[in-house]
């Protein structure tokens, strides 16, 4: 199974050979990270939503890398003006590559860019991606909702990434319960502790998770990887 690296938040790359594929590339201002990772080098972002703690680094790296960014229409638009190879799709819609596949599905927030967050970047998403035999998914920034169940039933799931953080998204109470509805073999949380707002007590969380749920909760250190199965 190829490996997924996390960068804190809610950042990970997913990595096969010379394939990179960066999820939600937050680094400049990520207290998790000090800095861009010198082997950096994707070749495909992939952006839920417009914040700027989820589109972070992506227009630069995108350029720098001749990076496809995909997300949806109205933020791919946005980077697209901003000289990025881009790729619009949307909730519903599956994008091929030569490596797997990335679905769209719902996330319950909201997308917007801009120093006052006052640019509309369309709806944020969660996305199902299915790379070399690993399929995993990202949540996104949302709160729970009941359509996760679909989520689970149609992908078997080896690994989610879900926001367990509150305030902004889904907290701990709630991440137990997406773990019921997603029925992942593995779990990853992030959107905790990068902020005081965030602040999670992630031991008590991973022993709740594994003593209520079939789940492994597999908790990433800033720049660890997880292989899966
Ligand atoms: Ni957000
Ligand atoms: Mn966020």
């Amino acid at each position: 199974m190829p490996r997924i690296r996390f960068y804190g938040h809610a950042c990970f790359r997913l990595e096969q050979g010379d394939v990179q594929v960066l999820i939600d590339p937050f680094f400049t201002g990520n207290p998790h990270i000090k800095e861009i990772p010198a082997d950096l080098r994707p070749t495909n972002i992939l952006v839920t939503h417009g914040h700027g703690d989820h589109l972070g680094d992506a227009i630069e790296l995108a350029k720098a890398n001749g990076a496809t960014i995909l997300a949806t229409p109205e933020l791919a638009g946005y980077c697209g003006r901003q000289g990025a190879a881009v790729d619009g799709a949307h909730m519903g819609g599956t994008v091929r590559f030569p490596w797997g596949s990335v679905k769209l599905v719902p996330a319950f927030h909201s997308s917007s860019v801009g120093p006052n967050l006052d640019i509309y970047a369309g709806n944020p998403v969660g996305m199902v991606v299915r790379f070399h035999g690993l399929t995993f998914y990202h949540a996104g920034d949302t709160c729970l909702f009941g359509d996760m169940r679909l989520i689970g039933e149609g992908n078997d799931l080896d690994v989610a990434y879900l926001p367990i953080g509150g305030h902004y998204t889904m907290d701990t109470e709630d991440a137990l319960k997406a773990i019921e509805l997603l029925r992942p073999r593995a779990i990853i949380p992030g959107h905790y502790n990068t902020w005081p707002v965030l602040e999670v007590d992630i031991s008590a969380f991973k022993a709740r998770v594994e003593a209520a749920t079939r789940a492994k909760c597999v908790v990433l250190k800033p720049g660890e990887a997880y292989e899966a199965g």
